[in-house]
């Protein structure tokens, strides 16, 4: 079997925050607070492996029906992640992205991410699509409708190019840490032939090493893409005889 080469571009439902500060007998939103710094590491170590892209799952469209302090104290934290992140992740070359539904989201807020994504518009080393208010349905559902406004067909090819991650090719890995073997509502068009990896590591706890160990189980499987090994330059079965032999 020919061996992958490196993700061109890696996805992540970073999930377990809360059961990582549960454990701890902290509030949730502390669990969140170190995801931040989870994220922080996450990102510098793709950069620092030639990784293209990182999207990430920071706030799904059902994350609202969390309890009301646990989602006010999320929308506290992307702002003190528009103020006190954003600077470095400039000056380190991240162009970001945020995708998602922005209607509901705070003035203060909509203003910050349009900031971000202006002021890192012209970087070039790493690629973060934060995708905060964000489901995979939303996004095929905004894609349709921009067709029909702009009165384009539903091709897939139209699709493709109104959805909000059309900066980016499709996600090669998809990463779920937490444990939960569900995508969630993350990226349903974008991931019809990522590798999907589950991990039990929560997301406070997913380090340089756990994600080599994501890139490694990449690396090990065979895309076919619809053909079969052969074509794809895998290895030739040997005839039943001889492998009995
Ligand atoms: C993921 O962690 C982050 C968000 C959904 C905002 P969770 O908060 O879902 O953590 P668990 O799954 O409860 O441990
Ligand atoms: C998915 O995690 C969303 C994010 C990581 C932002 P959830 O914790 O919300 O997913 P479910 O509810 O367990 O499916
Ligand atoms: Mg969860």
């Amino acid at each position: 079997m020919k061996a992958q080469g490196l993700p061109r571009h890696v996805a992540i439902v970073m999930d377990g925050n809360g059961r990582w500060a549960t454990r701890r007998f902290l509030p949730r939103v502390a669990g969140h607070r170190q995801g931040v710094e989870s994220l922080r590491r996450c990102v510098r170590a793709c950069a620092e492996r030639g990784i293209e892209a990182l999207t990430v799952f920071a706030f799904s469209s059902e994350n609202w029906n969390r309890p009301k302090d646990e989602v006010s104290g999320l929308m506290d934290l992307l702002l003190l992640v528009l103020q006190r992140e954003v600077p470095r992740l400039a000056a380190d070359g991240v162009q970001l992205h945020f995708v998602g539904d922005r209607t509901g989201l705070s003035a203060r807020l909509v203003s910050g991410l349009a900031k971000a994504e202006s002021d890192t518009a012209s970087n070039t080393r790493l690629v973060l699509n934060i995708c905060f208010n964000y489901g995979g349905r939303w996004d095929i559902a905004q894609a349709a409708e921009r067709l029909v406004r702009e009165g384009l067909p539903i091709t897939e090819v139209n699709l493709n190019r109104a959805m909000a991650l059309a900066h980016c090719p499709d996600p090669d890995l998809v990463i779920r840490t937490g444990g939960e073997q569900r995508l969630s509502n993350f990226l349903l068009w974008q991931s019809a032939y990522s590798e999907l990896y589950f991990t039990d590591c929560l997301w406070p706890e997913f380090d340089e090493a756990a994600l080599d160990h994501a890139i490694e189980a990449f690396r090990s499987r065979e895309r076919r893409f619809g053909k079969t090994s052969e074509q794809v330059g895998g290895a030739q079965p040997l005839p039943l005889q001889s492998q009995v032999a």
